[in-house]
């Protein structure tokens, strides 16, 4: 699997103890969030309820986002999401009481008009790499969309899109979970993943510091979403619409995952504060260097 090019340069060892330890420097010694699982965003406000119903990696790095921006923002702000899809995010701020703006980016986008929205919204069809962005923005968030770009030059406008104390959160993969999501990341996903060794070094290059760092789901969550996403979703969705959806096909629409994955995840949750390692993801803040 290539890594994004131009800002990454090969890995040696000392290159990743150097990175390793560039990003220990970056991130504030106090925070004592440093690799470490946060169980703390479990906490927090504003979760998007309807987003916890999918696999374990989104149940957490859900919780995660909600974490970071509950923390971050508040009042007037204006948010960019790049990778916005569907423009789900705008009820997360809503749900945190926020006004100001809502950018979503995406090369299709497929968000609506919002109804009854306090908050400004401006949909953008554009690739990141030809995005030129028209203002400055308090937070940037790249929810499972960086995975997609190889090329890091692609973001580079990233640095001078922020405020001055403006923020950009990530949520990427590591590398060892391609046999997680089946056909995902040729079907809407991406490929391009980062080990917790190399943050520093890529985002550093575009002119970024990580200030925090969130890894998402230990070896539970990973082994339930391993099955979960590759077995027992697609052959208790299907038993379904065979059955209940041809006998009722009104209730055909229903997804019979929708509360077992959640229990799922929220079982993962508990066996991982056991089991904290081998993250799947994480969740990470970057300011500008
Ligand atoms: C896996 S989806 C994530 C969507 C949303 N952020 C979420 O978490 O539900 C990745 C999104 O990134 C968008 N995307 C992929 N490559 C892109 C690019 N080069 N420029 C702009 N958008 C891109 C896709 O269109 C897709 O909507």
């Amino acid at each position: 699997m290539a890594p994004p090019n131009d800002v990454f340069i090969s890995m040696s060892d000392s290159t990743h103890s150097t990175s390793h330890q560039a990003l220990r420097e970056s991130i504030d010694g106090k925070s004592g969030l440093i690799g470490r699982f946060n169980f703390g965003i479990f906490k927090a406000r504003g979760v998007r309820q309807e987003r916890l119903h999918d696999t374990p990696y989104r149940f957490w790095s859900t919780y995660a986002i909600a974490y970071v921006f509950g923390r971050r923002l508040s009042g007037t702000v204006d948010v960019l999401d790049a990778g916005g899809c569907d423009g789900g995010t705008l009820k997360l701020l809503e749900n945190l009481s926020l006004s100001g703006t809502y950018t979503c980016l995406d090369l299709a986008p497929t968000m609506g008009p919002p109804a009854n929205s306090s908050i400004e919204v401006t949909v953008i069809q554009s690739s990141f790499a030809d995005f030129k962005p028209p203002r400055r923005y308090d937070a940037v968030l790249f929810e499972s969309s960086l995975e997609c770009v190889e090329n890091y030059q692609d973001v580079a406008w990233l640095r001078n899109s922020l405020n001055p104390k403006g923020f950009a959160v990530i949520t990427l993969a590591t590398r060892n979970t391609e046999y997680l999501w089946g056909d995902f990341p040729t079907k809407g996903g991406g490929r391009y993943y980062l080990d917790y060794e190399e943050i520093a070094l890529v985002f550093g290059a575009i002119g970024l510091k990580a200030v925090e760092f969130i890894p998402l789901v230990g070896v539970s969550g990973r082994l339930a979403n391993y099955l979960l996403h590759n077995y027992l979703c697609p052959i208790v969705r299907r038993v379904f619409k065979i059955t209940v959806g041809r006998l009722h096909p009104r209730l055909a629409q229903m997804d019979p995952m929708w509360w077992p994955n959640r229990l799922i995840s929220t079982a993962s949750v508990v066996l991982d504060r056991l089991l904290c390692f081998w993250p799947v993801g994480h969740c990470i803040v970057l300011e500008r260097a």
